[in-house]
């Protein structure tokens, strides 16, 4: 690891963005960080593109603890941070206690992330007091997708821009080193951002965070499933993929594959002799 949480806090200072990108297995970390990326997400988002589930809730602490170490042993420069799955952390204290440390010390994590603001706030500062660096997550959190009634666009009133605020505002002072806005309007996530001394890394929240996160699958066209409205895609990767395995199935059928160049040679009079026993 040589991205810090203070690194984070000077290129805040500094004006300088910080991009970030979900991975969940070790080539992807890899790839991820051999490109720069100064922090790595291992998102629940996994439940969706990796194993297939309809939401984050389904995520277990296996999951995560077993993917954060795939990550981990893949990324080299890149911080580290991984999601606290759904009801990890919600019961009380001591059990998002108990399971932040399993992430670090079974599931490679640096820091780990959490959704919600005034109402986990306690809890965080209990993390932020043991050693634990929190990643905050606001605005649009899918782990409560089934009480939101769905994935919508959050403080889009006066009301509920005033709860977005101070649940920023409840996680700085609690202790979080930075802060996810998740499809919150772009002029809210603009003055959260300078209200607060912490990074906030946007995701469907507008030009001026402090930092932007995008889910891995969605950047590369590997996840045709849904593409939200906030994800670019940057490759096609997916459909690159099909026609690579159409050209495989094709060259296989038809003898093309493998050639000599990918197959393997012995003495053939070995061979000879060998049958020769047989008879
Ligand atoms: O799980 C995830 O991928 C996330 C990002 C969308 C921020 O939490």
């Amino acid at each position: 690891m040589a991205i810090t949480i203070r690194k984070l806090a000077e290129m805040k200072r500094d004006g300088e963005k910080i991009p970030m990108v979900t991975a969940y297995d070790y080539t992807a970390a890899r790839i991820a960080d051999a490109a720069g990326i100064p922090i790595i997400l291992v998102g629940d988002s996994l439940g969706m593109v990796v194993l297939g589930y309809d939401s984050t809730v389904p995520v277990t602490m296996d999951d995560m603890v077993r993917h954060g170490r795939m990550v981990s042993r893949g990324s080299s420069e890149a911080l580290v941070v991984v999601d606290l799955p759904f009801m990890s952390y919600q019961v009380d204290a001591a059990e998002a206690l108990r399971n932040a440390g399993r992430l670090m010390q079974e599931g490679g994590a640096h820091t780990v992330k959490m959704e919600g603001g005034v109402s986990i706030a306690g809890t965080v500062r209990r993390m932020v007091d043991a050693g634990v660096p929190v990643m905050g997550h606001i605005g649009l959190t899918p782990q409560s997708v089934n009480a939101l009634g769905g994935y919508r666009v959050q403080g889009r009133t006066k009301a509920a821009a005033r709860r977005v605020l101070d649940d920023a505002l409840a996680l700085q002072e609690a202790g979080a080193y930075s802060v996810v806005l998740e499809c919150v309007p772009a002029p809210l996530a603009k003055v959260i951002t300078e209200r607060l001394t912490i990074p906030t890394i946007g995701i469907g929240a507008g030009p001026d965070c402090d930092g932007q996160v995008q889910v891995f699958h969605d950047m590369l066209g590997l996840f045709p499933d849904f593409v939200p409205k906030h994800a670019r895609k940057y490759a096609e990767l997916g459909s690159d993929m099909t026609r690579a395995f159409e050209w495989y199935a094709e060259d296989v059928r038809n003898g093309a594959f493998p050639s000599e160049a990918e197959s393997f040679t012995m003495n053939e009079r070995l061979l000879v002799e060998l049958l020769g026993e047989e008879s």
